[in-house]
């Protein structure tokens, strides 16, 4: 196989030093030239990736291509293109249907669906995969554990999910600055955050039977500080805005919503 990537911004730089660094399958590897600061970055570190000098190129000299630009210039960058109906694509794209983008990608007709997340770098990464066993699945099986996934509609509840990666930093900065402002070092009070939520995360992992409901109870003396902080925020809706907000990124993660133009880059 050769792998081709459309777009080599973060997530193709996770993808690509996942599976190029020593233990990975080290495919042969061809780039779009944008970000040109990106591809010449991977071309630099790893002999199996080399920069194509157009968009067609990568086309042209790979057999599987993955589309990895931001969706809101999708519809452009692959109708300047030409696909051969052997053509494999692994689409990223969020809110782009497997039908919205084979019509983008004819005659190639191998389409499939995935969400890698930038943890792919370290192969520790969950990753959904439409339709469950497709050359999606075969790509990222070696860059964390591949969830298969039966249909679209749940592909884009899982998409939703991910858009918590960025409040998750929200959350753990906004309390390591408090806990600054009470005057601990500002490094201190990060490390020290960031360990707490490690040993949460594993916890969460090593007891999956468990629901988060009762891993809540666990981690919460009654009458004690964390169900005094839990209550808070349920009670003054901060949950409730939660979900507003899962609500109103499913919209757009399933294609129901136009994305803003304003955050689409220019090209
Ligand atoms: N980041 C994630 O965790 C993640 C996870 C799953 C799926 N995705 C999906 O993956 C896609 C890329 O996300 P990203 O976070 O990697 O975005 P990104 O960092 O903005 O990368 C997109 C890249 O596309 C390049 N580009 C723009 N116009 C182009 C063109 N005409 N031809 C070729 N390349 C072009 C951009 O180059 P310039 O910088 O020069 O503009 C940029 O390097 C999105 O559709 C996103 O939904 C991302």
């Amino acid at each position: 196989m050769t792998l081709g990537f459309l777009g080599s911004g973060a997530i193709t730089e996770a993808i690509v030093t996942g599976l190029s660094t020593p233990g990975g399958p080290c495919h042969p590897i061809r780039l779009s030239p944008r970000n040109a600061a990106v591809a010449a970055g991977l071309a630099a570190r790893f002999e199996n990736v080399s920069v194509c000098p157009t968009n067609q190129a990568v086309v042209d000299v790979c057999d599987t291509i993955v589309l990895a630009v931001r969706p809101q210039v999708t519809p452009k960058v692959l109708s300047e293109l030409h696909f051969a109906p052997t053509h494999t694509v692994i689409s990223l794209v969020a809110g782009f249907s497997a039908v919205r983008i084979a019509g983008l990608v004819a005659p190639a007709s191998a389409i499939s669906r995935a969400i890698p997340l930038p943890s792919v770098a370290q192969r520790r990464s969950p990753i959904a995969v439409y339709p469950p066993k497709s050359a999606a699945a075969g790509l990222f099986a070696p860059l964390g554990q591949v969830f298969g996934i039966e249909t679209e509609a749940h592909l884009n509840a899982l998409s939703t999910a991910t858009s918590t990666m960025a409040a998750y930093f929200g959350f753990m900065g906004h309390i390591a600055s408090w806990v600054a402002g009470k005057g601990i070092p500002e490094p201190q009070a990060r490390q020290y955050i960031a360990l707490l939520f490690s040993g949460l995360a594993s916890t969460g992992l090593e007891e999956s039977g468990q629901s988060p409901a009762d891993l809540a109870v666990a981690h919460s003396t009654p009458g004690g500080l964390n169900e005094q902080l839990l209550r808070h925020l349920t009670e003054h809706g901060v949950f409730d805005t939660l979900n507003d907000a899962l609500e109103a990124v499913h919209r757009r993660a399933s294609g129901m919503q136009p994305l803003p133009a304003t955050s689409a880059k220019s090209e």
